[in-house]
């Protein structure tokens, strides 16, 4: 069996559903729940014996080592993290709690498991370690999109976060031999994702007629994947990734946006022609930080892993819209108290700046 963390939010929960779809392999999910963990996205497999929950902190290594003693995993995926750049502009702490503090944790407890396991299992065992491209920086017009060689230059508590645990990673395997696998994944969307994130919260606030709030100008730029697209990469990279190596997953989908943000509005258009939606967009202040470009060279994983993306962003984006309307009751449940809070705080100063 594998140990999944943060598989209760966004790309854990579509990593497992695909995963137990394709296999017979079991899965233990720890997540903590934060705001951003979501049972809700895992209903489908309630009373399903091959995924066993549990409910904890990667950085509780007692916890984490008990897992592994009882459950014996042949791997485990890391995708457990604090994951919006803006809310750890407002609050870096938890950033560092888990995606530097947990993750260290968890690779102590990996090691000590790792280090005790026989001969063969321990040549076979892989710690695969979900990671962002923003750990790379800001590009420029024009630059070459990021390979694994570019070097790290993090902008964000959050992407500094983020590049600290990818460090600890690689340190973990040059130091003590563990069999580690790195991918630096561009932006995600699709079913499941919290409302914060740039599209499904342009989606949501689309159809129940608020303001689209387009940071700046607009005109930044990210490689956007269609989820299933980076579950199907990781599957890969943990079947025939070489341990040591780092993979840079992308889609060659590079967008700037207000292009993103015009798209929801046409293809809402397309669905329902009597309503408006293009009057919405709201040019607001910029994040802090703000960095302007993002772009992906998935070459490596493309020619040495043979993995290649199965959605255009047309194809994608048009899944992810109908799944958003088809699923009104899980945008009304994350909807809570807490999340109306963060749309206050975060947009509080928002007036229009054009
Ligand atoms: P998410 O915020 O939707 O989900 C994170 C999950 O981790 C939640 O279920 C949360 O409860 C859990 N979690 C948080 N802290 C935890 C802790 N201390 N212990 C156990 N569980 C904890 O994030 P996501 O968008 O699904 O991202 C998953 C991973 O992929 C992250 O590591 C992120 O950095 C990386 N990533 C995300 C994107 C993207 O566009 N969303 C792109 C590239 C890489
Ligand atoms: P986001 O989904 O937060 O991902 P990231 O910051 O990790 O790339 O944002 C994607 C882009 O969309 C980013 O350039 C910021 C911008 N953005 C807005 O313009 N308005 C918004 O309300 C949000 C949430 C993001």
């Amino acid at each position: 069996m594998i140990l999944v963390t943060g598989g209760a939010g966004f790309i854990g929960s579509n990593f497992i559903l695909d995963w137990l779809a394709q296999s017979d392999e079991k899965i233990v999910n720890l997540d903590k729940l934060t705001y951003a963990g979501n049972l809700q996205n895992l209903s489908s497999l309630t009373g399903n014996p091959r995924h066993i929950f549990v409910h904890g902190d990667i950085g509780d290594i007692e916890l984490v080592s008990r897992l592994l003693a009882q459950y014996q995993p042949r791997a485990i995926i890391n995708f457990a993290a604090e994951s919006h750049v803006d809310r750890s502009i407002h609050g870096p702490e938890d950033f560092i709690q888990t995606n530097i503090l947990g993750t260290f944790r968890l690779l102590e407890a990996t090691r000590a498991y790792w280090n005790a396991l026989e001969t063969a299992a321990k040549q076979n065992f892989r710690f695969l370690h979900v990671s962002t491209d923003e750990v790379y920086g800001s590009l420029i017009q024009n630059e070459p999109a990021f390979t694994e060689e570019h070097r790290y230059e993090p902008n964000s508590p959050y992407s500094a976060s983020k590049a600290s645990s990818d460090h600890l990673v690689r340190a973990y395997h040059h130091t003590y031999g563990l069999p580690v696998l790195t991918t630096n994944c561009s932006n995600n969307y699709g079913p499941f994702q919290f409302p914060e994130k740039l599209i499904p919260l342009m989606i949501v606030n689309a159809l129940t007629g608020k303001s689209l709030p387009v940071y700046g100008d607009g005109l930044q730029v990210r490689d956007w994947l269609y989820v299933t697209d980076h579950c199907s990469a990781i599957r890969r990279v943990l079947a025939v990734g070489d341990p040591g190596e780092t993979y840079n997953i992308g889609g060659w989908n590079e967008k700037p946006n207000i292009e993103i943000v015009q798209t929801i509005c046409d293809l809402l258009k397309e669905l329902y022609p009597d309503s408006m939606f293009h009057h919405l967009i709201t040019y607001v202040k910029d994040r802090p930080g703000h960095d302007r470009r993002y772009a992906i060279n998935a070459t490596k994983i493309e020619r040495e892993l043979n993995w290649k993306p199965a959605e255009t962003f047309e194809t994608g984006i048009r899944k992810t819209i109908h799944w958003y309307l088809e699923n009104r009751q899980w945008i009304a449940d994350v909807q809570t108290g807490a999340y109306r809070e963060w749309l206050e705080k975060n947009y509080a100063e928002s007036q229009s700046s054009q």
